[in-house]
Protein backbone atom coordinates (compact mmCIF):
# COMPACT_ATOMS: atom_id res chain seq x y z
CA UNK A 1 0.00 0.00 0.00
CA UNK A 2 2.87 2.41 0.89
CA UNK A 3 4.52 1.82 -2.17
CA UNK A 4 1.72 2.65 -4.48
CA UNK A 5 1.17 5.61 -2.69
CA UNK A 6 5.37 6.05 -3.03
CA UNK A 7 4.53 5.60 -6.98
CA UNK A 8 2.26 7.26 -7.05
CA UNK A 9 3.59 10.76 -5.77
CA UNK A 10 6.79 9.48 -8.31
CA UNK A 11 4.26 10.11 -10.65
CA UNK A 12 2.24 13.19 -9.97
CA UNK A 13 6.08 14.86 -9.49
CA UNK A 14 7.77 13.50 -12.71
CA UNK A 15 4.37 14.80 -14.20
CA UNK A 16 4.27 18.27 -12.96
CA UNK A 17 8.08 18.66 -13.68
CA UNK A 18 7.63 17.71 -17.85
CA UNK A 19 4.46 20.21 -18.02
CA UNK A 20 6.33 22.97 -16.72
CA UNK A 21 5.63 25.75 -18.75
CA UNK A 22 3.45 28.70 -19.54
CA UNK A 23 -0.05 28.19 -18.10
CA UNK A 24 -2.70 27.28 -20.19
CA UNK A 25 -5.29 30.28 -20.45
CA UNK A 26 -8.40 29.96 -19.85
CA UNK A 27 -10.33 32.56 -22.12
CA UNK A 28 -9.98 33.21 -25.43
CA UNK A 29 -7.30 36.32 -25.19
CA UNK A 30 -6.07 38.12 -22.03
CA UNK A 31 -4.50 41.00 -23.71
CA UNK A 32 -1.53 42.35 -21.26
CA UNK A 33 -2.83 45.45 -19.62
CA UNK A 34 0.86 47.12 -19.18
CA UNK A 35 -0.56 49.80 -16.98
CA UNK A 36 -2.41 47.79 -14.49
CA UNK A 37 -1.37 48.40 -10.56
CA UNK A 38 -1.94 44.64 -9.62
CA UNK A 39 0.49 42.51 -10.06
CA UNK A 40 0.00 38.68 -10.75
CA UNK A 41 2.07 35.95 -12.51
CA UNK A 42 2.12 37.17 -16.43
CA UNK A 43 0.23 40.41 -17.04
CA UNK A 44 -2.99 41.58 -15.91
CA UNK A 45 -5.88 41.52 -18.82
CA UNK A 46 -7.28 44.27 -20.29
CA UNK A 47 -11.11 45.01 -20.29
CA UNK A 48 -11.85 42.23 -23.55
CA UNK A 49 -14.62 44.91 -24.24
CA UNK A 50 -11.57 47.32 -25.41
CA UNK A 51 -9.83 44.92 -27.15
CA UNK A 52 -8.86 46.23 -30.56
CA UNK A 53 -6.92 44.75 -33.97
CA UNK A 54 -3.68 46.51 -33.33
CA UNK A 55 -3.32 44.89 -29.70
CA UNK A 56 -2.20 41.65 -31.43
CA UNK A 57 -0.13 43.33 -33.76
CA UNK A 58 3.30 43.72 -34.11
CA UNK A 59 5.36 45.39 -36.98
CA UNK A 60 8.94 45.88 -37.87
CA UNK A 61 10.55 41.85 -37.64
CA UNK A 62 11.19 43.39 -41.46
CA UNK A 63 14.22 45.77 -39.95
CA UNK A 64 17.72 44.83 -39.40
CA UNK A 65 19.38 45.33 -35.94
CA UNK A 66 22.00 47.24 -35.64
CA UNK A 67 25.19 44.98 -35.45
CA UNK A 68 28.07 47.21 -35.00
CA UNK A 69 28.62 46.10 -31.26
CA UNK A 70 31.06 44.34 -29.53
CA UNK A 71 29.46 40.69 -29.88
CA UNK A 72 28.37 41.49 -33.82
CA UNK A 73 24.64 40.19 -32.98
CA UNK A 74 21.46 41.55 -32.46
CA UNK A 75 18.09 40.15 -31.28
CA UNK A 76 14.77 42.26 -31.84
CA UNK A 77 12.41 40.13 -29.36
CA UNK A 78 8.75 40.54 -29.87
CA UNK A 79 7.47 38.90 -26.22
CA UNK A 80 4.62 40.10 -24.13
CA UNK A 81 6.43 43.51 -23.84
CA UNK A 82 6.15 44.47 -27.67
CA UNK A 83 3.17 42.33 -28.23
CA UNK A 84 0.57 42.54 -25.41
CA UNK A 85 -1.75 39.83 -27.38
CA UNK A 86 0.79 37.03 -26.66
CA UNK A 87 -0.08 37.54 -22.45
CA UNK A 88 -1.00 34.03 -21.57
CA UNK A 89 -0.26 32.62 -25.21
CA UNK A 90 3.10 30.58 -24.08
CA UNK A 91 5.15 32.26 -26.90
CA UNK A 92 6.86 34.30 -28.39
CA UNK A 93 9.43 34.89 -31.09
CA UNK A 94 12.71 37.13 -31.87
CA UNK A 95 14.82 38.41 -34.99
CA UNK A 96 18.44 37.84 -34.99
CA UNK A 97 20.94 39.79 -37.28
CA UNK A 98 24.79 38.61 -36.84
CA UNK A 99 27.73 40.68 -38.46
CA UNK A 100 29.97 38.98 -40.32
CA UNK A 101 31.56 36.17 -37.77
CA UNK A 102 28.95 37.86 -35.40
CA UNK A 103 28.05 35.88 -32.54
CA UNK A 104 25.09 35.26 -30.23
CA UNK A 105 26.76 35.28 -26.78
CA UNK A 106 26.53 31.83 -24.36
CA UNK A 107 23.13 32.30 -22.55
CA UNK A 108 20.04 30.76 -21.60
CA UNK A 109 16.38 31.23 -21.75
CA UNK A 110 14.88 29.86 -18.24
CA UNK A 111 11.14 29.68 -19.22
CA UNK A 112 11.40 28.82 -22.82
CA UNK A 113 12.34 26.52 -25.60
CA UNK A 114 13.78 27.93 -28.85
CA UNK A 115 13.20 26.39 -32.29
CA UNK A 116 15.63 28.19 -34.70
CA UNK A 117 15.60 28.72 -38.46
CA UNK A 118 18.12 30.81 -40.83
CA UNK A 119 16.49 32.75 -43.27
CA UNK A 120 19.71 34.08 -44.75
CA UNK A 121 23.25 32.98 -44.40
CA UNK A 122 25.40 30.03 -42.58
CA UNK A 123 25.02 29.41 -38.53
CA UNK A 124 27.16 27.01 -36.41
CA UNK A 125 24.84 26.94 -33.43
CA UNK A 126 25.05 24.70 -30.19
CA UNK A 127 23.81 23.78 -26.50
CA UNK A 128 25.46 22.08 -23.70
CA UNK A 129 23.75 19.09 -21.88
CA UNK A 130 23.46 19.76 -17.85
CA UNK A 131 26.43 18.16 -15.44
CA UNK A 132 27.60 15.60 -15.16
CA UNK A 133 27.63 14.81 -19.25
CA UNK A 134 28.70 18.60 -20.47
CA UNK A 135 27.79 17.37 -24.31
CA UNK A 136 28.33 20.04 -26.55
CA UNK A 137 25.75 19.32 -29.28
CA UNK A 138 26.38 21.63 -32.48
CA UNK A 139 26.03 21.74 -35.79
CA UNK A 140 26.35 24.00 -38.99
CA UNK A 141 22.94 25.53 -40.36
CA UNK A 142 22.23 26.58 -43.59
CA UNK A 143 19.39 28.28 -44.96
CA UNK A 144 16.10 26.81 -44.26
CA UNK A 145 17.53 24.66 -41.39
CA UNK A 146 15.49 24.56 -38.14
CA UNK A 147 17.55 23.59 -34.84
CA UNK A 148 15.79 23.65 -30.97
CA UNK A 149 17.67 24.54 -28.03
CA UNK A 150 15.86 22.56 -25.18
CA UNK A 151 14.62 25.27 -22.59
CA UNK A 152 17.24 25.79 -19.83
CA UNK A 153 19.95 24.80 -21.98
CA UNK A 154 22.97 27.43 -22.49
CA UNK A 155 23.38 27.93 -26.19
CA UNK A 156 25.24 30.02 -28.46
CA UNK A 157 25.10 30.93 -32.68
CA UNK A 158 27.99 31.92 -35.05
CA UNK A 159 27.78 33.28 -38.01
CA UNK A 160 29.98 31.23 -40.54
CA UNK A 161 28.79 32.63 -43.47
CA UNK A 162 30.05 35.08 -45.88
CA UNK A 163 28.21 38.53 -45.44
CA UNK A 164 25.46 38.87 -43.10
CA UNK A 165 23.06 36.54 -41.16
CA UNK A 166 19.60 36.50 -39.99
CA UNK A 167 17.64 33.93 -38.12
CA UNK A 168 14.56 33.86 -36.76
CA UNK A 169 13.20 32.42 -33.52
CA UNK A 170 9.97 31.01 -31.75
CA UNK A 171 10.40 30.64 -27.97
CA UNK A 172 8.00 28.33 -25.62
CA UNK A 173 7.41 31.42 -23.63
CA UNK A 174 5.23 34.41 -23.54
CA UNK A 175 8.42 36.08 -21.74
CA UNK A 176 11.37 33.70 -22.19
CA UNK A 177 14.08 35.76 -20.06
CA UNK A 178 17.95 35.73 -21.07
CA UNK A 179 20.39 34.92 -18.86
CA UNK A 180 23.74 35.95 -21.03
CA UNK A 181 26.45 34.04 -18.83
CA UNK A 182 29.50 36.10 -19.25
CA UNK A 183 27.14 39.12 -18.49
CA UNK A 184 25.72 37.24 -15.15
CA UNK A 185 28.74 35.76 -14.00
CA UNK A 186 31.40 38.84 -14.68
CA UNK A 187 28.82 41.60 -15.19
CA UNK A 188 26.25 41.51 -11.99
CA UNK A 189 25.92 44.27 -9.62
CA UNK A 190 27.23 44.24 -7.22
CA UNK A 191 30.04 42.42 -8.47
CA UNK A 192 30.43 38.30 -7.23
CA UNK A 193 33.41 38.28 -4.84
CA UNK A 194 36.97 37.50 -7.21
CA UNK A 195 37.74 34.72 -4.72
CA UNK A 196 34.46 32.37 -5.42
CA UNK A 197 35.07 32.87 -9.42
CA UNK A 198 38.83 32.30 -8.91
CA UNK A 199 38.05 29.10 -7.60
CA UNK A 200 35.38 28.57 -9.70
CA UNK A 201 37.18 29.25 -12.86
CA UNK A 202 40.48 27.62 -11.43
CA UNK A 203 42.59 30.98 -12.30
CA UNK A 204 44.56 33.78 -10.74
CA UNK A 205 42.11 36.47 -9.12
CA UNK A 206 43.92 38.95 -11.91
CA UNK A 207 42.60 37.02 -14.15
CA UNK A 208 38.91 37.29 -13.07
CA UNK A 209 39.04 41.15 -12.17
CA UNK A 210 40.40 41.56 -16.11
CA UNK A 211 37.34 39.78 -17.30
CA UNK A 212 35.23 41.75 -14.75
CA UNK A 213 36.55 45.11 -15.83
CA UNK A 214 34.93 44.32 -19.48
CA UNK A 215 31.21 43.85 -18.13
C1 LIG B 1 19.97 46.58 -31.87
O1 LIG B 1 19.42 47.30 -32.94
C2 LIG B 1 18.53 48.34 -32.54
C3 LIG B 1 17.91 48.91 -33.81
O2 LIG B 1 18.90 49.32 -34.71
C4 LIG B 1 19.31 49.37 -31.72
O3 LIG B 1 18.45 50.37 -31.28
C5 LIG B 1 19.94 48.67 -30.52
O4 LIG B 1 20.74 49.57 -29.81
C6 LIG B 1 20.80 47.50 -30.98
N1 LIG B 1 21.26 46.75 -29.80
C7 LIG B 1 22.54 46.41 -29.64
C8 LIG B 1 22.85 45.63 -28.40
O5 LIG B 1 23.42 46.69 -30.42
Amino acid sequence: MMSRFLIFGILLTTCSIALASDPSPLQDFCVADPNSPVFVNGVVCKDAKLVKADDFLFRGLHLMGNTHNDVGSNVTSVTVAELPGLNTLGISMARIDFAPWGINPPHTHPRATEVLTVIEGRLLVGFVTSNPENRLITQVLEKGDVFVFPQGLIHFQKNVGNGNALAIAGLSSQNPGVITIANAVFGSNPDIDVDVLAKAFQVDIKVIQQIQSKF
